[in-house]
């Protein structure tokens, strides 16, 4: 029986984690989650952001110290969720970073940097929650990647070969999960004004919706994927860049 408009998008019961949820897009993702319903975990290494969004936000938000580069503490954030809640079963993993450099100055501490956060961060978030979501027979994972995970631009070599990774982790781990009815998804942004990209000029981008996007452009996308609306979608890329890569 088709599902009525509103409850595609209703995640009253369901408890999401949102990694690097402080701040940026993520602040946008734990915004909307709660919205649609659901209880919402901000996981970050912004301690005094992150207690401070879950206070404001009250019931159904709560705080969550990680550093999604350690692997004890994934352990933990998800132990504690699934004996607090029952399960997880929405996994945003949106901390990230970005450096740049040209080539020969992109120093291996950089290097080593931007892959530990953005592909060993997502990685262990995938593997922590995949036992509950399996045990539940449902689940969904996005992944955050970028534009980036498309194309390749000059001085962002370890981002790009980082976001490139985050999108083939996806990839697989859709092939692998969707028997147990997890969904694996990753989602692509253009030029978002965070504090990620504030020294960056948007002037010089050809972006046919003429204006750069703000973390809310990501909200539907994100409740998109979270949710029964995109019940038959797994594996894909979804891009949300004003048509920049068009
Ligand atoms: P942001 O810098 O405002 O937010 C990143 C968040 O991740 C912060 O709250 C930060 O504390 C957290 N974080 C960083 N390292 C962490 C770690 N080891 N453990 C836990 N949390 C950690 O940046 P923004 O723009 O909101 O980025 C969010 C995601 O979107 C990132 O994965 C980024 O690569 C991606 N993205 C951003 C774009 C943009 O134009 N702003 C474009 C494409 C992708």
């Amino acid at each position: 029986r088709r599902p009525a408009a509103a409850a595609l998008l209703d995640l009253a019961g369901r408890t999401a984690i949102v990694t690097g949820g402080a701040r940026g897009i993520g602040e946008t993702s734990v915004r909307t989650l709660h919205d649609a319903g659901a209880h919402v975990v901000i996981a970050d290494v912004l301690a005094d952001e992150g207690r401070a969004l879950a206070g404001a936000l009250g019931e159904r938000a709560s705080w969550a110290d990680l550093d999604v580069t350690d692997e004890a503490a994934w352990d933990r954030v998800v132990g504690e969720t699934v004996a607090g809640r029952g399960a997880v079963d929405v996994l945003v993993n949106n901390a990230g970073i970005a450096n740049a450099a040209p080539v020969e100055h992109f120093t291996l501490a950089k290097w080593e940097a931007v892959m530990r956060v953005n592909v060993t961060g997502t990685f262990l978030g995938c593997r922590a929650v995949v036992p509950p979501m399996k045990a539940a027979g449902r689940g969904s994972i996005v992944n955050v990647s970028s534009v980036e995970g498309l194309f390749g631009s000059p001085h962002l070599h370890g981002y790009t070969a980082s976001k490139f990774a985050v999108r083939g982790l996806t990839k697989s781990l859709a092939v692998e999960l969707g028997p147990s009815g997890i969904r694996v998804n990753s989602v692509h942004p253009g030029f978002i004004d965070t504090a990620m990209t504030a020294r960056i000029d948007p002037g010089r981008l050809d972006i046919p919706l003429a204006r750069p996007g703000v973390p809310d452009d990501l909200a539907g996308t994100v409740l998109y994927l979270a949710s029964d609306a995109s019940s038959y979608v797994t594996g894909t890329e979804l891009v949300v860049d004003g048509g920049m890569t068009t």
